[in-house]
């Protein structure tokens, strides 16, 4: 069996930090990491490990850090195009910028181009999994799922379902949605590492008929996620509660339809209610934190240190294009400066954990990826903490390596991002 041994500092995730402290997650100075057949076979010393597989090609990052492949659970790949988009809030956003590109995704080779450009976008900054909404198209789907099977990589997606308040080229109804929803599960779920996730937009753009179907789509399917937009912006949240004045919150809109339940997946999450809380707790539903797109949106602040001490399972996500970045490590940034804003500032070993095993909790992969541990499939991300002329000097003035990575985490880009592993090959560039 052809093995390879990764040595360099190796980031160690035993818990979760906001329950067990920081100290859960451990940087090894002097480790390795073997892999064989797309998985860890195995994750200790450095001379050890060398020693123990002679056999074994040997890479040398003596001066990186070997992290967990990143999990960006809440992404928008068909708004790649458009990120970065000027002036608006979201229903105007999404209204001229997000609906007229994501109508050009009923054109196959586009969506083709699109999905293929942002796998390499995202594995050029250390991604190996994300959780992505498509376009009401199928083609986007097996574009994004074709895309991902060549690659070797674990992608989770789903056809974006909206029947009311969009354009008439974005819209499906009920029934469509259902099917074709239904029929993409049946061709894509549980296929190599690919997952498909049930995917209505958010309740603005759905019918009650539409909800309901995709409820009905999802007790059919209960090991499937659900992934759908919550309580971003006062604005939608009021008119949530003028398009359904009979719901109790804006929660209840996918309560009474059967889309609330513990694998569903439910991204910025900012303005609830306390009913909304204990409710999402209850279930033990996952909230995504997308705090570029809250900022860049002007969204609102995330109740990081409420909802975790709530109980609930918390990732970490971009938000392409909303998100104004395909980066993990700037979005980590934003997350630390969110909490700054709460004043609650986050550990490096918090933000890690968000954009790696927390991330992969809130997929409910937690056991498959998220950590350098054995077992665990192959998917990394070495990263330099002198990648440019002013972290190397930052680093130089770092008193652990801890302090090291924040730094990096704060002013790092894909040029920090030396190498990208999926399931045990390495990404070339
Ligand atoms: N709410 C509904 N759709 C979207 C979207 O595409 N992006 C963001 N940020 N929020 C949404
Ligand atoms: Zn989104």
């Amino acid at each position: 069996m052809d093995e390879i041994v990764l040595r360099g500092q190796v980031l160690h995730t035993e818990g979760n930090p906001f329950r067990e402290g920081t100290d859960a997650l451990r940087i090894d100075p002097d480790g390795a990491v073997v892999v064989a057949a797309g998985r860890i076979a195995a994750v200790g010393d450095g001379a050890t490990l060398v020693a123990a597989h002679p056999g074994a090609e040997v890479i040398e990052h003596r001066d990186a850090l070997i992290c967990p492949g990143f999990v960006d659970a809440h992404v928008h790949y068909p708004q790649t195009a458009i990120i970065a988009s000027w002036g608006k809030r979201l229903i105007d956003w999404l209204n001229a910028y997000t609906f007229p590109e994501e109508m050009r995704f009923g054109d196959p080779d586009y969506a083709a181009r699109m999905a293929e450009a942002y796998l390499d976008l995202t594995a050029a900054h250390g991604t190996t999994t994300v959780a992505s909404y498509c376009t009401v198209h199928p083609e986007s789907v097996d574009a994004l799922f074709t895309a991902a099977e060549a690659r070797g990589r674990r992608v989770l997606a789903g056809k974006t379902c909206m029947d009311r308040n969009a354009p008439e080229d974005l819209r499906d109804d009920a029934q469509r949605a259902y099917d074709e929803s239904k029929a993409l599960l049946g061709r894509w779920h549980g296929r190599d590492r690919l997952s498909y996730v049930i995917t209505p937009r958010f309740s603005p753009t759905s019918t009650r008929a539409q909800l309901e179907a995709l409820g009905a789509l999802w007790a059919e399917h209960p090991d499937c996620l659900m992934q759908t937009h919550l309580s971003e912006q006062t604005d939608e949240v009021a008119w949530v509660r003028e398009l359904f004045p009979e719901a109790r919150d804006y929660l209840d809109t996918y309560e009474r339809a059967g889309l609330l339940g513990p694998n569903g997946l439910y991204g910025h999450a900012i303005h609830l209610e306390q009913r909304e809380r204990a409710r999402l707790a209850e279930v033990d539903a996952a909230l995504v934190h997308c705090p570029t797109s809250n900022t860049f949106i002007g969204s609102g602040l995330f109740d990081m240190d409420g909802l975790t001490a709530a109980g609930l399972r918390i990732g970490l996500a971009t938000d392409t294009g909303g998100g104004s970045s395909f980066s993990m490590l700037r979005t980590m940034a934003a997350a630390y400066e969110v909490g700054q804003l709460r004043g609650r500032p986050l550990h490096a070993a918090e933000l890690m954990w968000l954009a790696t095993a927390g991330s992969a909790e809130a997929l409910r992969l937690g056991d498959r990826i998220g950590r350098v541990a054995q077992g665990y499939e192959a998917d990394l991300c070495v990263l330099d903490l002198a990648s440019t002329p002013a972290l190397a000097l930052r680093a130089e003035r770092a008193h652990d390596a801890w302090e090291a990575l924040f730094a990096t985490i704060m002013m790092g880009d894909d040029r920090a991002v030396r190498e990208t592993w999926i399931g045990g090959r390495r990404v070339e560039r």
